[in-house]
C-alpha cells in the first residue's frame, strides 16, 4: 500500500512546486485580467447588496437581478402590493423583471402624480399585445402625450361624447337596457339564473357599435353576434393578461406564453372587421344612404368626413389605419369597462345586506313595486322627478 502511493505522493509534491513556479512567474498583466475576468460577478454582487431599486428610487423591496420581484408576486396583485405599501408607504418602488415600477396608494401621493406631474405620467406603457391590437399605438388611448393625441381627444369630445350627440344616441341606449330588463325579468318567470357579467357585456358592446357604425352587431342570437363578441372577448384577455417577454425583454423572440402568436390571431380577424365595416359604410355613402334619421353622425361618418387645412393640425384626414385604431380603442376601452362596473356594483350590493335592503327600499319609494320591470320609462322619469 504505501509502496503504491509513493509514486502519487511525489506527483503532487511535483504539481505544486510546478504551481509554485507558475505563480512566481505571475506578472501583474496577469493579476489584472484576473480581476477583470472577476468584474461581472463583483458588479452583480454590489447590485444583489444595493438597498435601491435603481438611482433615486424610493424605497421598496430589491428584487433579483434578471427577475426583478416578480417571484414574490401572487395572483392577487392587489393584495401583494397593499402589503408592500404597508410597508413601504404610498410610494414605493419595485422591479418588475426588468421594469422599474412605482406603486401610489394614497390621495395625496395620487394627485401629485396624475394632477400636479401628469405630463411626466401621462403616456401609457405600451405592451406587446396592446401594440398589435392599437396599429403601434397610434390610436387615443395609447399614443403617446402630444399633438395627435390632443387632436384625437378633440375630435372625440366635440364630435362624440358632446352632450347634444349623448342625446342623440339616447334611443339606441334605451333599446338596449329595455332588452335586458325584459330578458331578466322573463328569467326571473321562468326562475332561469341570469349571467350578468354576458349580459352586461352584450349590453355595452352594443351601445359601443351603435355609437361607432349605428348598428346593434353583438346579437346573441345570432352566430356572426356571437363570434363577435368570442373575438373582442380573446382581445381583452390577450391584452389583459401579464406577458412575462413584457417585464424580461430577451424573451420577446421566444414568446414563452404564447401571447404575440394568440394575439397576432385574433387581431387578423379583428382588422378584416374593420375593413368590412369601413367598405361597407364608403359603398353606403356612395349610393347616399341615410345612416341615422334623426341626423346623428357615428364615428365612422365623423371621421370619413374629417378634412383640416389647419397647418398645425397634426392630420389632415384619418386614415384606413387611424380609423382602425380609433374603432379598436372603442371596443377595448368601452366593453367590458361599463359591464364590470355594473357586476361589480351587483356584488357588492348582495355582499352587503344593509345596502341591499337600502336600495330596495329606495326603489319601492321612487318606482314602487307594480310596473317595476314592465314599464321602464316611468321609472325614469320617476327618478328624476325625485331629484
Ligand atoms: C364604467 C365604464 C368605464 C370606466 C370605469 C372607464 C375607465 C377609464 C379610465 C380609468 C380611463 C383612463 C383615464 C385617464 O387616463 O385619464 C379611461 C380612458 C378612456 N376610456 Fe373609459 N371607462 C369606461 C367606459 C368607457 C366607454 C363606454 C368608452 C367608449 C365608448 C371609453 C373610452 C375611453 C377612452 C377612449 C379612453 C382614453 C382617453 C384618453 O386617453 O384621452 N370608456 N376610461
Amino acid at each position: 500500500m504505501l509502496y503504491i502511493s509513493l509514486p502519487k505522493i511525489r506527483i503532487a509534491t511535483e504539481r505544486v512546486l510546478s504551481m509554485e513556479n507558475l505563480s512566481n512567474l505571475m506578472t501583474p498583466i496577469t493579476t489584472i485580467s484576473a480581476l477583470v475576468s472577476l468584474l461581472p460577478l463583483l458588479l452583480l454582487l454590489r447590485r444583489l447588496l444595493r438597498p435601491k431599486n435603481w438611482t433615486n428610487s424610493p424605497p421598496g423591496p430589491t428584487g433579483w437581478p434578471v427577475v426583478g420581484y416578480l417571484p414574490r408576486l401572487t395572483d392577487r396583485l392587489h393584495e401583494d402590493l397593499h402589503h408592500l405599501a404597508r410597508t413601504y408607504g404610498p410610494l414605493f418602488s419595485l422591479r418588475m423583471g426588468q421594469r422599474p415600477a412605482i406603486v401610489v396608494s394614497s390621495p395625496d401621493v395620487a394627485r401629485e402624480v396624475l394632477k400636479h406631474k401628469d405630463l411626466t405620467f401621462s403616456s401609457r406603457t405600451i405592451t406587446e399585445a396592446v401594440r398589435c391590437v392599437t396599429y403601434d399605438a397610434t390610436s387615443l388611448v395609447f399614443v403617446p402625450y402630444g399633438a395627435r393625441w390632443r387632436l384625437l381627444r378633440k375630435i372625440l369630445t366635440t364630435e362624440l361624447f358632446s352632450t347634444r350627440a349623448i342625446e342623440l344616441l339616447q334611443p339606441a341606449r334605451k333599446k338596449q337596457v329595455r332588452g335586458l330588463l325584459k330578458m331578466m325579468y322573463s328569467s326571473w318567470q321562468t326562475k332561469t339564473p341570469v349571467n350578468i357579467c354576458d349580459s352586461t357585456f352584450v349590453v355595452s358592446a352594443n351601445l359601443v357599435s351603435n355609437l361607432v357604425c349605428s348598428k346593434t352587431l353583438f346579437d346573441d342570437t345570432k352566430k356572426e353576434g356571437r363570434e363577435l363578441k368570442e373575438m373582442v372577448w380573446e382581445i381583452l384577455e390577450v391584452v389583459g393578461a401579464p406577458n412575462l417577454a413584457d417585464l424580461i425583454p430577451f424573451l420577446k423572440v421566444l414568446d414563452p406564453q404564447g401571447l404575440k402568436r394568440r394575439v397576432s390571431k385574433v387581431v387578423k380577424k379583428f382588422d378584416d372587421f374593420f375593413e368590412s365595416l369601413i367598405d361597407e359604410r364608403l359603398e353606403e355613402r356612395k349610393r347616399g344612404v341615410k345612416i341615422n334619421e334623426n341626423g346623428r353622425l357615428d364615428m365612422l361618418d365623423v371621421f370619413l368626413n374629417y378634412r383640416s387645412d389647419k397647418k398645425d393640425d397634426e392630420m389632415r384626414e384619418f386614415s384606413r389605419v387611424d380609423i382602425k385604431g380609433m374603432l379598436s380603442d372603442m371596443f377595448v376601452a368601452g366593453t367590458d369597462t361599463s359591464s364590470s362596473t355594473v357586476e361589480w356594483g351587483l356584488a357588492e350590493i348582495l355582499c352587503r345586506p344593509r345596502v341591499y335592503k337600502k336600495v330596495i327600499a329606495e326603489l319601492d319609494e321612487v318606482v314602487g313595486r307594480t310596473g317595476r320591470w314592465k314599464n321602464p320609462t316611468s321609472r325614469t322619469s320617476a327618478t328624476s322627478k325625485r331629484r
